[in-house]
């Protein structure tokens, strides 16, 4: 063990986009670092270069998380070298921009099974351990999407909306047992999402999309603050607004264009 802080920070999906920004952020605070995602060799790099930079130790785990049995395997595999969780950031997930029923079933329930089923599962694994040690944080990663039905992508829409409702109900009814529940709802970033996500960029959302280093930085700083959740960037916290402050019929139409146009 090389690193003083003996603090971990588990981060699904760190090998590209947010995942991997979080990992380079906790690293810069002294934070050792479990890695998760499919593709090793971009883990291996990013744990190399994070270990070069920082005095911490990093461990990167291979994991389809898309199986629940992996996320199993992965929780004993840790404990086996003692190593309990401290902050959990739950990120991996991917979209798909498609008319619902021009979709692969086996695409939109996979999309499901990860961005639901999994984020279920890893949160409920990891927060067990949160309870015996009485603290813990754990970071939803959902979407602006969570906030409203958008055409085109109806089942990410509804899997996010998902998230944002979970993490609401357990930032609560975690609290007692000492362990902050916070949800981050990014809009439109700069990461390997939209390639994964088949994603046509519009203009407008050329216009909005953020970088991943200042969503990150208000996901972290609003779990350090217990904050129930988060919309980074003004564009789209005034996105939030409208669709307080607007019918249901109007923002949803706002929305599809900017999504879809
Ligand atoms: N970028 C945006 O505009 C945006 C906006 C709102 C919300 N989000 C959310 O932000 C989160 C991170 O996405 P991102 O934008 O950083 O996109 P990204 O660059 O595509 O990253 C997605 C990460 O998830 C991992 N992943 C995907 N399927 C996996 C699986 N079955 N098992 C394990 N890991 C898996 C990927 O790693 P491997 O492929 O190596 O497994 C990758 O590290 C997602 O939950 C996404 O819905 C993104």
């Amino acid at each position: 063990m090389v690193s003083k802080n003996n603090s971990w920070v588990l981060i699904t999906g760190a090998s590209s986009g947010f995942g991997e920004e979080f990992a380079h952020q906790y690293a810069g605070q002294g934070h050792s670092l479990v890695l998760v995602a499919r593709r090793m060799d971009r883990l291996q790099t990013l744990a190399e270069a994070l270990r070069k930079q920082y005095p911490i130790d990093v461990v990167v785990e291979q994991v389809d998380l898309s199986e629940v049995a992996a996320v199993i395997q992965l929780h004993e595999r840790l404990r086996e070298r003692d190593i309990v969780i401290d902050i959990l950031i739950n990120n991996a997930g991917h979209g798909l921009q498609s008319p619902f029923l021009d979709a692969k079933l086996d695409a939109v329930l996979a999309m499901v099974q990860l961005d639901v089923a999994s984020l279920t599962a890893v949160t409920h694994i990891f927060a067990q351990d949160m309870r015996k040690q009485g603290r813990g944080k754990i970071l939803l990663v959902a979407s602006l999407l969570a906030y409203q039905g958008v055409q085109n992508f109806a089942v990410y829409s509804a899997a996010k909306a998902y998230v944002l409702r979970l993490g609401e109900a357990l930032h609560r009814e975690l609290k007692r047992e000492g362990i902050t529940v916070t949800t981050l709802c990014p809009g439109m970033s700069d990461t390997g999402f939209a390639a994964a996500a088949q994603q046509k960029i519009t203009p407008a959302l050329k216009l909005l999309m953020m970088q991943p280093a200042p969503v990150v930085a208000a996901g972290i700083r609003a779990l350090q603050a217990g904050r129930i959740s988060v919309v980074p960037g003004w564009a789209n916290k005034a996105s939030v607004i409208l669709m307080w402050a607007s019918p249901r019929w109007l923002h949803q139409a706002i929305f599809s264009h900017i999504m879809n146009a």
